[in-house]
């Protein structure tokens, strides 16, 4: 058995609204949490943090891997136009498995940098590239569902499927091909069915994911109710539906049986929302991208004081970072605005339950397949960031709590060690 004990100040979130302080020794075995005490266990190899703090590791619900390249430009127009001018072009690009596996390289390297550890990852519709990425990231460490996207029209034809027939036998290319390889429903790196959003993929292709969902039992993500030129965009090409997210329930790609998680969920009204509870389609709220694509302000203090299930996303290159500490920070101050021009109802979101909604909030979504996350607690898996604020320290007493918010707000912090599984990263 591999055992070995973390030592320094543990902060985590039972319950969102309180920071749970431990100083002590945290047991490791076989890379499960196996225990907290005060005092050093006998006979353990301890790395030894004292002084630093240390947070479960960050689950980043929603980003795409290939619009990394060009993350922190392209921020002048609207979700509509912003993919058809910069991401769409860039996304065609990956066909080339030199151009892919040099992107994807730059991803990996930063994003195994990064406070991440476990992911739901947007690809392209290429598959050879899509296995790349997936290769990547368990080279890495790293945890994840991996998209191939299904794309099969609105879309330049540089970077659309030829219909939803050739894309469906595509994807069911992909999945055999993770199954090959032992990733389908094993290992810490596993398909993810990706239909773009509606105007992407059509009602066929649709219909054929809801399909191989439940024959290959995998799990979907898609976006929803994002901006309002889409959502009515969705309503034209969908009639007969009466919300956005009946475009992916109609189909069997909206919770339930197939765990699903649903990026942005902005302008989402009381059928769609009561949907996704009775669903338990999970939310990643990606408040870094609503502020640079204009999309508006997700509700996400009122999804997770009123029982759905949200969690956190960088939405890269939508969101211009692919720090969660800093997409912490911005999830509180955009719920600030919120509360100020749009809703008065919903008091802002602290920064524990900022916290709380980037370790236990996304990561309820690996429980469906065996693995809990997000606590310092006896059977969740080991994921765990030693943060090194030294650069942060100055002539007053922080508590841990203050030292938290300071990290994720002053972004002049640094990582020490990074654990996944128990496995040391770096
Ligand atoms: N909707 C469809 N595609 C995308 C994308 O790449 N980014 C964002 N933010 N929204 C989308
Ligand atoms: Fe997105």
């Amino acid at each position: 058995m591999n055992r070995f004990a973390l030592h320094g100040t543990f902060v985590d979130t039972p319950t969102p609204d309180a920071l749970r302080v431990r100083t002590g020794y945290l047991l490791c075995e076989d890379g499960v949490c196996a225990g907290f005490s005060p005092d050093a266990p006998a006979g353990v190899t301890v790395l030894d943090y004292a002084g630093q703090l240390i947070t479960p590791g960050l689950v980043d619900l929603h980003l795409h891997a290939p619009q990394y390249s060009y993350c922190g430009t392209a921020m002048d127009l609207e979700l509509l136009d912003w993919l058809q001018r910069y991401t769409y072009p860039e996304e065609a690009r990956y066909a080339d498995p030199g151009y892919a596996k040099l992107g994807y390289g730059y991803f990996v390297r930063d994003l195994k940098a990064s406070a991440t550890t476990r992911a739901c990852i947007f690809a392209t519709l290429h598959t050879d590239a899509t296995l790349e990425l997936m290769h990547q990231l368990k080279d890495a460490g790293l945890g994840a569902f991996v998209g191939k996207l299904a794309m099969d029209r609105n879309s330049p034809d540089s970077y659309r499927e030829p219909s939803a027939a050739a894309g469906l036998a595509e994807t069911r290319r992909w999945l055999d091909a993770c199954r090959a390889e032992d990733m389908l429903h094993s290992g810490a790196v596993r398909p993810m069915l990706t239909p773009r959003f509606t105007p992407s993929t059509g009602d066929e292709y649709r219909t054929g994911l809801g399909k191989l969902a439940a024959e290959y039992k995998v799990p979907a993500q898609s976006h929803l109710s994002e901006n309002p030129s889409e959502i009515a965009w969705v309503a034209e090409l969908c009639p007969g539906t009466r919300f956005y997210g009946e475009s992916y329930s109609r189909h069997g790609l909206f919770g339930g049986d197939v765990p699903t998680v649903m990026a942005h969920c902005i302008y989402s009204g009381e059928e769609e929302q009561a949907l996704m509870k009775r669903n338990r389609v999970m939310i990643a709220h990606c408040p870094t991208s609503n502020e640079n694509v204009i999309a508006g302000i997700a509700p996400a203090a009122h999804y997770l004081r009123g029982g759905w299930r949200v969690g956190l996303g960088s939405d890269v290159a939508g969101g211009h970072t692919l720090d969660l500490f800093a997409v912490m920070a911005s999830a509180v101050q955009v719920s600030k605005l919120r509360w100020r021009y749009v809703d008065q109802t919903e008091a802002p979101l602290t920064m524990v339950e900022a916290l709380y909604l980037a370790t236990v909030g996304g990561g309820d979504f690996w429980r469906d397949y065996g693995v809990q996350l997000g606590l310092f607690e006896p059977g969740y898996a080991l994921d765990a960031l030693v943060l090194d604020d030294s650069a942060l320290r100055n002539q007053r007493d922080f508590t841990p709590a203050e030292r938290l918010e300071r990290y994720a707000y002053l972004g002049k912090g640094s990582l020490t060690a990074k654990f996944v599984d128990g496995r040391q990263i770096f």
